[in-house]
C-alpha cells in the first residue's frame, strides 16, 4: 500500500510541476490570441467605416459624423470610437471614457495599437491614420478588453482542470503499475531467496518469474556473502551448530560421504564371533563425528572380513552400531581391484608423488586402469544412493581423482565437494604423472576442491594452468574448465572439540604413573610419545635419529628420559612399508644398543594398533610428543595430543612440514631433516619451564578448540549453501530471461 502511495504521490508532484509551469504560457496565449481577434475586429470597423468618414469629415457634417460613430459604437464589443485631428479629439460617442485624450493614443503612419487603463479596466485603443483634405488625422476605435481578460481567465481555469484531472489519472495508473510491478518483483525475489535457502534444485515457479536485473542479483550475492562470513566468523563450531547450519542453510538437503576407508569394520575374531574395528586413520577421525551430526549416508569400501555378513540386502548397515545416525554403504571390491586401485595406483603412485618424500612415485598403466574402474563403481553406488537429482556429495581424497567428474556427469545438479586430504605437490613434481590431465578433469567435476592450506591449493591451480586448457580467476580462487567453474578453497581439517576419547580418562598424574608401570619405567622418567601409521612420510626414522643426536649431545638424558615410539603396521603389502618397518626396528635396536643400560632403552617401540582412550593415556603421560612427518597435508595427532592436554603442560615438537604447524605455531618448529636440531628442541622441551609449557598450550588448545572439525565441516557446507543459492539465482534469472521475449 505504501508502494502505492509512494509512486501515486511522485506521480502527482510531477503533475503539479508541470501544470505550474505550463498555466502561464498557456493563459497568455489565449490572451494574445484575443487580443489579435481584437484588433481585427477593429480593423474590420475601420475598413468598412473609412470612406464614410473621410467624406463626412472633408464636408465637416458633424451632426452625422456623430451618428455613423454611435451606430459603430452600439457593437457590444466596440466600446468607443471618436477622430483624432492632432490633438483635438472629434465627435467622440457616448462611451468614451472621460479621462481619454489623443495623446493615450499610439499614432503613426501606419495602424498601431496600444492597450492603457482606465475606469479600472484594460482598453485596446486602435488607431488608423486618414488624410482628409491634406490635413492628417487618425480614427481611434477603442474595444473594453475585459472580454479578452475573461476568457484568458476561463480557459486558464479549464485548462488547470484539464490538466489537473489528467495528472490525477495519470498518478492513480502510475501507482497502479507500480504495484503490480512491485508484486511481482518482490515475489520473484522472494521465491529466489526461498528457494535458494531450501538449496534445492529444480525448476522455479515459472508464473511468478520476472527476470532479475544484475544488480539484484549482485546485491542479494554481497548480503549472502557477508551475512555468510560473518556467520562462520562468530560461531562456535559444535556438533549442535552443524546440525543448525545444515537445518538452516541447507535444509531437506541430502548428503553423502565417500571415502575408501569405512568408518566401522567388521571382523572375524579367532574366537569365531565378529568384532569391531575403528581403523586408524585421521580421514575417518576426522570425519565419523561430522557425518554423526550430519546424518547421511556413507559409501566406502568394505574391507573387513565380516563386513558382508553385518550388511543388509542392499549392502547398508546402520552405524554407529549402539546408536546408530547415519547408514554406510559398502562398496565390495576384488583383490585384484584392491591390488591395481588402492595399493598400486593410489598408495604407489598418487601418494609419494605428492607427498614428496623421496620415495619414487610408481605408476602402471594396469593399476590405473582398475583405478578407473573402482571409481566408476563407486559413481554407481553414489548414484545409486541418491534419492534426489541434487545430492551433496563429499567426495574424500586421493583414491577418488576421477569420481567427481564421473558423478557429474550422471548428476548435473549435484554439488560435489571435494577434498584432497594430502599435500598437492608443485606443478613440476605434479608433471611427472602420465595421468595428469585426466586427474585435474575428475577433480574440476567438483563444485568446490579442497585443501588443507592455501599453498596446496596454489600448488593445484599452477597444475591446472601448466596441464590442461582452462580459465583461472586467482582472486575468486576458481577455475573454469568446460564451462563449468570449480571453486579451490582451503579448508583446514581438524578434531572433533572437546574429543570423545578424553571421556573417562584418569587425571594426568595418574596416566603418568599407570603408562610408566605398564611399559616398565620408572616413575619419575621423562618420556615422549609419537604415534601414527607405519608411513615413510611420518619421519620416523628421523625422529629416531634426533634421540640419538639428543643423547650423544645431552648425555645427561641417559637413564632419564625414554621415547615411546607406537606405530600401526599399514599397507604392508608394499614393499617400501615393510622396509620401513624392519628399517625402524633395527634402528631401535642400535641407538638402545648405543645409549641403553641395564634395564634402560631409550626406545621403546609399539608396533601395533591402539584405540583411541589408549592414545589418550599416552598423550597424558607425556612431557613431550614428536610429529616429524617429512611432509604432510595437516596431520590431526598434533592436534589430538594438544587436546589431550587439559593439564596444559607438555611440549609439542612439530615438523614445520606438516599442515598442522600454520596453526600451531606455539609448538617447537622442526625440520625434521635435520636430526642435531631436533635433538636440540628435544633438549629444550625437556627443561621447559612449567609457565612456558602452559602459556603455549593455552594457545594451542584455544586454536583446536575453535578450528575444530565441525568448522571444517561447516564452512565446506556453508560453502556448498552459498553455491547452491548462487546456482540458484543464476537459474532464476536464466528462466526470467527466456520468458522476457515471450512477455514482451
Ligand atoms: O592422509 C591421507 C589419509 O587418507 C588419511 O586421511 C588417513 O589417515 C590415511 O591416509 C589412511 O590411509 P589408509 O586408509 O590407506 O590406511
Amino acid at each position: 500500500m505504501r508502494i502505492i502511495f509512494r509512486f501515486g504521490g511522485i506521480a502527482l508532484l510531477v503533475a503539479a510541476i508541470v501544470i505550474l509551469a505550463v498555466l502561464p504560457f498557456a493563459t497568455s496565449f489565449v490572451e494574445q490570441w484575443t487580443r489579435r481577434d481584437v484588433e481585427l475586429r477593429s480593423q474590420l470597423v475601420f475598413n468598412s467605416a473609412r470612406d464614410q468618414v473621410v467624406s463626412l469629415l472633408a464636408r465637416d457634417d458633424v451632426g452625422r459624423l456623430a451618428g455613423l460613430f454611435e451606430r459603430i459604437a452600439s457593437d457590444e464589443r466596440v466600446l468607443a470610437i471618436g477622430y483624432c485631428d492632432g490633438e483635438d479629439l472629434r465627435s467622440p460617442t457616448r462611451n468614451m471614457p472621460a479621462s481619454f485624450t489623443c495623446a493615450q493614443a499610439a499614432r503613426s503612419d501606419t495602424q498601431s495599437f496600444s492597450t492603457i487603463a482606465a475606469e479600472g479596466r484594460n482598453i485596446l485603443v486602435s488607431s488608423f491614420p486618414l488624410t482628409v483634405a491634406g490635413r492628417e488625422g487618425h480614427l481611434v476605435v477603442l474595444h473594453d478588453l475585459s472580454y479578452a481578460d475573461r476568457r484568458g481567465g476561463q480557459a486558464r481555469n479549464y485548462l488547470f482542470l484539464a490538466l489537473a484531472g489528467v495528472a490525477f489519472g495519470a498518478a492513480a495508473l502510475a501507482a497502479m503499475i507500480a504495484a503490480l510491478i512491485m508484486r511481482r518483483w518482490l515475489a520473484s525475489i522472494r521465491q529466489a531467496l526461498e528457494n535458494a535457502r531450501a538449496g534445492a534444485a529444480g525448476q522455479p515457479e515459472r508464473e511468478n518469474m520476472i527476470p532479475l536485473g544484475q544488480e539484484i542479483r549482485d546485491v542479494l550475492q554481497e548480503l549472502e556473502a557477508s551475512r555468510r562470513t560473518i556467520d562462520a566468523a562468530h560461531t562456535d563450531w559444535s556438533p549442535d551448530t552443524l546440525r543448525a547450519a545444515l537445518a538452516n542453510e541447507l535444509s531437506g538437503s541430502e548428503v553423502i560421504v565417500v571415502s575408501n576407508r569405512e568408518p566401522y569394520i567388521h571382523n572375524r575374531a579367532q574366537n569365531g564371533g565378529i568384532v569391531l574395528q575403528i581403523p586408524a586413520s585421521g580421514l575417518v577421525s576426522a570425519l565419523e563425528p561430522v557425518v554423526r551430526a550430519c546424518g547421511g549416508t556413507w559409501v566406502a569400501h568394505g574391507s573387513g572380513t565380516a563386513d558382508r555378513e553385518t550388511v543388509d540386502a542392499s549392502d547398508r548397515v546402520p552405524v554407529p552400531p549402539a546408536h546408530p545416525s547415519y547408514t554406510l554403504r559398502r562398496v565390495w571390491l576384488t583383490d585384484e581391484e584392491q591390488d591395481g586401485y588402492y595399493y598400486g595406483a593410489a598408495n604407489e603412485g598418487l601418494w609419494p608423488l605428492c607427498h614428496i618424500a623421496f620415495v619414487r612415485p610408481i605408476f602402471r598403466e594396469q593399476d590405473w586402469q582398475l583405478y578407473r574402474a573402482v571409481n566408476e563403481k563407486f559413481a554407481d553406488a553414489v548414484v545409486a544412493e541418491a534419492k534426489r537429482e541434487d545430492p551433496i556429495i563429499l567426495v574424500q581424497d586421493y583414491h577418488f581423482a576421477l569420481l567427481p567428474r564421473m558423478i557429474r556427469n550422471r548428476l548435473p545438479q549435484a554439488t560435489i565437494v571435494t577434498f584432497w586430504h594430502i599435500p598437492w605437490p608443485n606443478a613440476e613434481t605434479f608433471g611427472i604423472c602420465p595421468w595428469r590431465e585426466e586427474i585435474i578433469d575428475g577433480l574440476l567435476g567438483s563444485s568446490i576442491l579442497g585443501f588443507h592450506t592455501q599453498a596446496h591449493c596454489n600448488n593445484f591451480m599452477d597444475a591446472v594452468d601448466a596441464y590442461v586448457e582452462s580459465r583461472i580467476d586467482r582472486e575468486q580462487d576458481s577455475v573454469t574448465f568446460g564451462g563449468e567453474e570449480t571453486l579451490i578453497r582451503p579448508y583446514p581439517i581438524s578434531i572433533e572439540w572437546p574429543p570423545t576419547a578424553l571421556e573417562g580418562q584418569k587425571p594426568v598424574e595418574e596416566c603418568r604413573r599407570v603408562v610408566r608401570e605398564r611399559l616398565g619405567l620408572p616413575l619419575d622418567m621423562r618420556i615422549g610419545v609419537g604415534i601414527e601409521r607405519f608411513d615413510y612420510t611420518k619421519g620416523i626414522l628421523d625422529r629416531m635419529q634426533a634421540i640419538d643426536a639428543l643423547l650423544n649431545e645431552h648425555p645427561e638424558w641417559k637413564g632419564n628420559f625414554a621415547f615411546v615410539q607406537v606405530a600401526a603396521p599399514t599397507r604392508s603389502k608394499l614393499a617400501n612399508y615393510r622396509q620401513l618397518q624392519e628399517e625402524a626396528e633395527a634402528l631401535a635396536r642400535e641407538i638402545n644398543e648405543r645409549h641403553g643400560s641395564a634395564g634402560y632403552e631409550p626406545i621403546k617401540l609399539l608396533i601395533r594398533h591402539h584405540e583411541p582412550d589408549e592414545v589418550f593415556e599416552l598423550f597424558r603421560s607425556a612431557d613431550l610428543c614428536i610429529v616429524s612427518s617429512l611432509h604432510d597435508g595437516m596431520n590431526l595427532v598434533a592436534k589430538e595430543f594438544v587436546a589431550a592436554r587439559d593439564d596444559e603442560e607438555g611440549v609439542l615438537i612439530l615438523s614445520a612440514f606438516a599442515g598442522a604447524s600454520r596453526e600451531l605455531s606455539e609448538a617447537l618448529i622442526v625440520n625434521p631433516y635435520n636430526a642435531h636440531a631436533m635433538g636440540q628442541a628435544i633438549n629444550r622441551a625437556l627443561t621447559m619451564s612449567q609457565n612456558e609449557q602452559r602459556e603455549r598450550m593455552r594457545l594451542m588448545r584455544d586454536q583446536v578448540k575453535e578450528r575444530n572439525v565441525y568448522r571444517w565441516a561447516g564452512q565446506m557446507l556453508l560453502s556448498a549453501s552459498r553455491l547452491r543459492k548462487r546456482q540458484r539465482i543464476r537459474r532464476l534469472i536464466a528462466s526470467g530471461r527466456k520468458r522476457a521475449p515471450a512477455n514482451a
